[in-house]
């Protein structure tokens, strides 16, 4: 596994503009190669990034999945739901067929809605049984507690090593979820965390620079054989040395 890249930027905004370019770059290199696949994160903190990615003109989305590393089990019109966002401030506004926007359908039962997802997967990357989808991007943010995706700390969710994707409908959480597997986020290609703000700084400095012992469940996002990337901003840095 590669180490972590690690950017600091001074502001929230710097880092927003920074993954703005940086993933545009990256589309640009793939999507000129042929059919792109990223998933989104969730949460606020890329709604920013993805307002930044619609204005960016030379992106051929014709070339580009769009999938997401987790969703509320919500209807996709419901404002806790991470497509509506998404959707909303990006997907609405650029030029990306509908068949390659692969919703996780939130107002399913999430079980279900789990299984959906995991022949979507197997269907759109065309995977022989036990293959796991090699996806060229995944977005993460992560929670003041260590999550990412839907990945929260002491849910079964953490020890799945089989499956793709799971349900992780811990009664802790408000809401239940649908969650990519660390199987999925450690076999893409390029991993790239956002992580804004004074509260992560505690478990940004548990993740990256934490001994092995407890660490939360970003931690174990250690691609195989992908890149691994943290754009951070000096709040949420504060901790590291
Ligand atoms: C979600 C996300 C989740 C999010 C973190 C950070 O569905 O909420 O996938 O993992 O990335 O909770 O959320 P914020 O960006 O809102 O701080």
């Amino acid at each position: 596994m590669t180490q972590a890249d690690i950017q600091v930027f001074d502001t929230e905004d710097q880092l927003q503009q920074a993954a703005a370019e940086q993933i545009a770059n990256l589309l640009q290199r793939t999507t000129s190669q042929g059919e792109t696949r990223v998933a989104l994160a969730g949460g606020s903190t890329p709604r920013r990034l993805y307002e930044l990615l619609s204005e960016i003109k030379n992106i051929n989305w014709s070339r580009v999945h769009v999938y997401w590393s987790d969703e509320r089990a919500v209807p996709p019109d419901h404002e806790e739901c991470n497509y509506r966002m998404a959707y909303e401030v990006l997907l609405e506004r650029v030029s990306i067929p509908d068949e390659q926007i692969h919703r996780m359908r939130g107002e399913v039962p999430p079980e279900d809605a789990a299984r959906q997802y995991e022949r979507v997967l197997r269907e759109t990357f065309e995977l022989e049984p036990g293959q796991l989808p090699q996806f060229d991007l995944i977005l993460l943010g992560m929670g003041a507690d260590g999550h990412t995706a839907s990945l929260f700390p002491g849910t079964s969710a953490v020890h799945e090593r089989e499956r793709l994707v799971v349900a992780n409908d811990d009664p802790d959480l408000s809401i239940p979820r649908i969650t990519l597997t660390f199987p999925v986020l450690n076999a893409a290609a390029k991993v790239m965390f956002l992580v804004a703000g004074q509260d992560k700084a505690p478990a940004v400095r548990q993740v990256i620079a934490g001994s092995d012992g407890d660490q939360p469940p970003a931690a174990h996002v250690r691609p195989t054989n992908g890149n691994l990337r943290w754009l951070l901003d000096r709040e949420a840095a504060k901790d590291l040395k």
